[in-house]
């Protein structure tokens, strides 16, 4: 049985460096356990979507909490799913400064990655338009 889960969290000290660390772990741990999904990161805020087996989603999400390179995790969505939307990806990553400002205010106040303002849908909603317009770089 698949789920989706979502959350947001801040960065303790955002440099390359994490994101590059973080991306190396994922794409050796995430395949092993049928993970996939998207890491957006700007402005010392990342917000992640986690897909696969409920066991395997739960259990990296409770080691994500516990990683002391981020603090202020908060679940923003979490579901059953038939099927995964960000399969294409062990971990993909969405570089927000990179993004086009107008995708931002769509649906958001300000023209920035806060998804601490917004609802779990909303959340969702954009990271499926940053899927349709090809914003997400990394392997399969
Ligand atoms: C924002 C963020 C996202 C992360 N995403 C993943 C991930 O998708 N897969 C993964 O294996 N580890 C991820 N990690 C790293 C884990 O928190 C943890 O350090 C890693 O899985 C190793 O855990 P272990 O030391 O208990 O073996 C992430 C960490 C952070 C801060």
């Amino acid at each position: 049985m698949l789920v989706r889960l979502i959350y947001a969290s801040r960065a303790m000290e955002p440099d390359a460096n994490l994101i590059e660390s973080i991306l190396a772990q994922s794409r050796s741990h995430n395949p092993v356990h049928g993970i996939t999904g998207i890491l957006c990161h700007g402005g010392g805020i990342f917000m992640q979507a986690l897909e696969g087996g409920r066991s395997a989603v739960n259990a990296l999400y409770a080691r994500i909490l516990n990683d002391p390179r981020h603090y202020d995790v908060v679940l923003l969505h979490y579901e059953e799913v038939l099927e995964r939307r960000f399969g294409g990806w062990t971990m993909g990553q969405v570089n927000m400064g990179r993004i086009n400002t107008n995708m931002l205010l769509k649906y958001a106040e300000k023209p920035a990655l806060d998804p601490y303002s917004v609802s779990g849908k909303v959340s969702l909603a954009l990271l499926e338009e940053l899927m349709a317009t090809a914003s997400v770089i990394g392997r399969t």
